[in-house]
């Protein structure tokens, strides 16, 4: 069998370790099904605009290895955002070879999504009100204004550096969250006076937006969302693949995986709030549709997407909220719950729609070269008419 090369692009991160190389495994497991050879490289392991050294995992040694090869000619980029260093390497490799087929384009940080999402007006009424943080007083302004909000940088991912500040009583507020690092911080009962005093001493800048709240808090304290799967499938179609329930642990205002959360079939989740068959039914399939609405708008956005992970929040009354958009997702949530086939899927779909782009490429590649050829043979015959009429 004769394979197709899938390049997948990651990052180093300390210690020359690579993010995910169990996701690459499994990938290299299907793909083989497939006919697809799934090759990982970094930036830095181009060796020049022609060769690069990467990584392919191999079954029988259980061993990654290196190969010094021509590039793959389509690439999964898997690189999530881990500081503006990694972050600039990244963009000048897809800047240099942006002659690549990728998968997916790249989105926007958490404030720029906000604005392009609330031009559409489908999606708009979906999105928790969210403005740029701009000092102490405008927040707790839009705080008694929302009596919940959340603060979070534009640039974080998995619970990171979060805050979540709640108006109790007329001059009584409750400030928790997590550092940079993810350490839960202890929780702060503050007066206005008081948390203004604490919100100067943040680090808090434009860099942050500030985020109405949605009331997610379980009976037990916990506070808990949904995250969604909406991948392309192997005929470049957009499909949920999955939706899944996370709660977050106890004392954490953030239900992220990698923060300590648990993972609970979404059915489940939806009826420990709210029992009702029908209104469970209406739920997901407003969440399902928002997701095919989200997916293709982002697209006329950004470009071409293979996959998102959509974190969705319902509120008590059932009304969805949007409250945040991954380009790179995890499907770890699918194998936490034991949906074993999603998780499959979840792991086959990018590698089925690469192989849907490389047959479009090659397509699209014969269809110039019998137009290459056709015009040849025009120009050829012309010359033809000419030497004809010579004659
Ligand atoms: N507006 C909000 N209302 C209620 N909970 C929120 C809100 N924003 C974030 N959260 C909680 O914090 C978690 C992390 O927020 P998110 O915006 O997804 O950032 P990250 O990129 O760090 O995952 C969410 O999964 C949810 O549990
Ligand atoms: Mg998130």
């Amino acid at each position: 069998m004769s394979y197709a090369r899938l390049g997948i692009l990651a990052v180093y991160m300390s210690g020359a370790r690579l993010e995910e190389l169990p996701y690459y495994k499994k990938l290299t497991a299907e793909g083989k099904k497939l006919g697809l050879q799934i090759e990982v490289f970094t930036p830095t392991d181009v060796d020049n605009k022609e060769t690069i050294r990467t990584l392919r995992y191999d079954s029988e040694t259980g061993k990654w290895v290196r190969k010094r090869t021509t590039f793959p000619p389509v690439i999964y980029d898997r690189c999530r955002y881990h500081g503006p260093a990694t972050f600039r390497l990244l963009k000048a490799f897809r800047n240099k070879f942006s002659r690549l087929t990728y998968l997916s384009k790249p989105l926007a940080n958490k404030w720029t999504m906000h604005q392009v999402l609330s031009e559409s007006a489908a999606i708009s009424s979906h999105l928790p009100a969210t403005v740029r943080y701009s000092g102490p007083q405008e927040l707790i302004r839009f705080l008694k204004k929302h009596k919940l909000i959340y603060v979070k940088p534009k640039n974080g991912t998995g619970g990171r550096g979060i805050l979540r500040i709640e108006q109790t009583d007329a001059d009584r507020y409750l400030i928790q969250g997590r550092n940079q690092q993810r350490t839960i911080i202890s929780p702060l009962r503050a007066s206005e006076k008081q948390l203004s005093t604490k919100l100067h001493s943040l680090n808090l800048s434009a860099d942050y937006v500030v985020q109405q709240g949605i009331s997610l808090t379980l009976k037990d304290g916990r506070v808990h969302d949904y995250r969604l799967l909406i991948q392309k499938n192997g005929k470049g179609k957009w499909e949920v693949t999955g939706c899944a329930g996370r709660i977050g642990p106890y004392k954490s205002i953030t239900s992220n995986l990698h923060g300590g959360g648990s993972a609970i079939p979404m059915e489940k989740l939806l009826y420990s709030r709210f029992q009702s068959r029908s209104k469970i039914e209406q739920i997901k399939n407003e969440i399902y549709r928002f997701a095919h609405e989200l997916a293709p708008f982002l697209e006329t956005k950004f470009g071409k997407l293979c996959e998102l992970g959509i974190d969705i929040a319902v509120d008590p009354k059932g009304n969805v909220w949007l409250l945040e958009v991954n380009p790179k997702p995890s499907r770890e949530v699918f194998h936490r719950i034991g949906e074993k086939e999603t998780y499959r899927k979840a792991i086959k779909r990018p590698l089925e729609y690469a192989l849907w782009m490389m047959k479009q490429r090659n397509h699209s590649d014969k269809d110039s070269e019998s137009k290459d050829l056709e015009s040849k043979a025009a120009a050829e015959n012309k010359d033809g008419e000419n030497s004809e009429a010579e004659k």
